[in-house]
């Protein structure tokens, strides 16, 4: 057939072009693993509160900090790179595996006061500059601490079942009909900024009422009730109002909220770039409105 040499050189060409093309942009995805972008994602994860000590000094990450819950109490462990505290000889595998799945490295099962059911969907990007990120901190000599569960609860292995009936692994997907905003705000709220984690009740074995999202909770962190977070109750709320609250945790009321919002606005939200701040609250403006849960 007619192909003249120089076009079938041409194709070959465009062929060895295109294939430098994607190895190049392979590498660069690999090269890529960005600490600062990893830095922020933690700072919107809110993994400092959980996995840092409450005292003045303690080393960032390095675990201790005591989780209440009426399981029992949670201590969140030592995240730094430290080989023999922390996750120093992990590899981003396991670390991978323990966000999307809720396993440990010899695949034992996470208690899910560890919120992966909302991590999971953090998409395979922000992992890998979320690790690149903790592998960056100054490693922690601090020991794990024993949780201290009431019985059953303790028991790794129930949390088997329990995976079995609450938890979807997987990442966000986006919905192509609605705009950039509302999915990025969905993938801050539903995934790396786990707001639903108290906002959203759960269940009498823990599990998150996918049928009342982000409509408040009678039993949220110590025990104490967490508001309805749809348009029911923030109608009343400005996008202005919303904003200031959300960066410096003052109400329309002159209210500063305190305990755990308090940590959320301090570690996460005010912490937000301008985009994604007003992309939470672009999604919190679009979701169902639901009636607060009943007394
Ligand atoms: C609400 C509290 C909370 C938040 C927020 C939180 N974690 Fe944790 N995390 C825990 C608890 C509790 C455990 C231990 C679970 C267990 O022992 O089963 C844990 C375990 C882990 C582990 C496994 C550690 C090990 O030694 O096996 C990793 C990795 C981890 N978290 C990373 C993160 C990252 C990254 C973030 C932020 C994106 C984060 N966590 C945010 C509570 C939290
Ligand atoms: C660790 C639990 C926790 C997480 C995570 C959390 N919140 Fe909250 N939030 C609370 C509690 C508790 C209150 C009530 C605080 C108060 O009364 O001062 C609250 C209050 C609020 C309010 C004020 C509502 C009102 O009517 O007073 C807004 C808005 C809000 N949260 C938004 C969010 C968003 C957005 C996220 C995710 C970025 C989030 N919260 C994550 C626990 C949490």
């Amino acid at each position: 057939m007619g192909i003249s040499p120089a076009r079938a050189g041409l194709s070959l060409f465009r062929a060895g072009a295109l294939a430098l093309a994607f190895a190049g942009s392979a590498g660069a995805v690999h090269a890529q693993a960005d600490v600062k972008r990893g830095e922020y994602l933690a700072k919107a994860g809110g993994c400092l509160t959980c996995h840092t000590e409450e005292k003045k000094d303690a080393l960032p990450y390095a675990g201790g900090r005591a989780l209440k819950t009426p399981f029992g109490t949670f201590y969140g462990p030592n995240i730094t790179p430290h080989p023999d505290a922390g996750l120093g000889r992990w590899s981003e595998a396991d670390f991978v595996r323990a966000m999307r799945l809720g396993e440990r490295p010899d695949g034992a099962h996470y208690f899910p006061a560890f919120p992966y059911p909302s991590f999971t969907k953090i998409s395979d990007g922000d992992l890998r500059d979320l690790w690149a990120y903790l592998r960056s901190l100054p490693p922690g000599s601090r020991a794990n601490q024993a949780h201290d569960l009431r019985f059953p609860f303790g028991l790794r292995f129930l949390i088997a079942g329990w995976k079995q009936l609450f938890f979807v692994p997987g990442a966000h997907v986006g919905d192509g009909q609605k705009p950039a905003a509302i999915n990025r705000g969905a993938y801050l709220v539903t995934a790396l900024s786990h707001c639903g984690e108290c906002h959203t009740p759960r269940n009498s074995l823990g599990g998150m009422r996918r049928d009342r999202l982000l409509a408040g909770s009678k039993q949220g962190p110590e025990g104490k009730a967490v508001p309805n977070i749809t348009p029911t109750r923030l109608k009343k709320w400005s996008d202005t109002d919303l904003k200031e609250f959300l960066l410096s945790g003052l109400t329309p009321d002159g209210d500063v909220t305190a305990d755990a919002m308090g940590e959320v606005v301090k570690n996460t939200t005010s912490q937000l770039t301008p985009e994604d701040l007003a992309a939470v609250i672009a999604y919190l403006r679009a979701i169902p409105a639901l009636p607060d849960e009943p007394k």
